[in-house]
């Protein structure tokens, strides 16, 4: 069984489509050991509560320096001993010290087909924004390994969504959300848990899938 942390500041609604799929046994292979947030109020929290799992805020303002957060989220997610750490809308910097202690053991979901529309400054709303100001037909979701750069790691799964005429950034918002982010999230992680996400330097291969023993019990 795969131990999965996941890191979430805001409503926590890829938070809740991994909960989902796990609960629907999507994923067969893997579980959420603790939820992680900078933010206090974060409805991620909540979701995470209501579903009895271990949920804290580690947030920057209660420490006087940076250097003494980055070590207190380091330790906190060194408590849960995870396999797997998810970043599912964290809007905090993944400090270095955590990438050096989990190399290729940290995943994020980007609301973009990366390399489009990712890097500083792209993220929430502003993303879709942006696609909407350059006029694409088609826009996505990006899972990928985090590397230390900003949305510069190996990619594991993409999904392409049509972008309608006339439709707002908001609305863009919920369509890659619903049509790509909830699906390609929870998959990456069942295929991770199944060791089936091999890394080859800047890119990954997705191995086929093995006869599972006792598939239909
Ligand atoms: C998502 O769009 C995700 O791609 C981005 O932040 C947003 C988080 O939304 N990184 P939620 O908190 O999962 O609802």
């Amino acid at each position: 069984m795969l131990k999965v942390l996941v890191c979430a500041s805001g409503g926590g609604t890829n938070l809740q489509a991994i909960i989902d799929r796990i609960a629907d046994r999507t994923i067969r292979n893997a579980g959420i050991v603790r939820v992680i947030s900078n933010n206090p109020g974060a409805f991620a929290l909540e979701r995470a509560r209501a579903a009895g799992i271990p949920a804290v805020c580690i947030s920057p303002k209660s420490y006087e320096t940076r250097e003494l957060f980055n070590e207190a989220l380091l330790q906190g997610i060194n408590e849960a001993e995870p396999d797997l750490i998810v970043l599912a809308g964290f809007l905090v910097a993944i400090p270095q010290i955590v990438v050096d202690a989990y190399p290729g053991k940290i995943i994020n979901i980007h609301p973009a087909l990366i390399p489009s529309f990712c890097g500083k400054g792209f993220y929430g709303l502003k993303v879709h924004e942006k696609a909407l100001e350059r006029g694409v037909k088609v826009t996505g979701a990006t899972v990928h390994f985090v590397d230390g750069g900003l949305d510069s790691g190996p990619i594991i799964l993409q999904k392409a969504v049509s972008i309608p005429e006339g439709i707002t950034a908001k609305e863009l918002q919920a369509k890659v959300m619903h049509e790509a982010e909830w699906i390609i999230l929870p998959e990456a992680i069942e295929l991770i848990a199944e060791g089936r996400v091999q890394q080859d330097g800047r890119t990954t291969h997705i191995l086929p899938e093995q006869e599972r023993e006792g598939q239909n019990t």
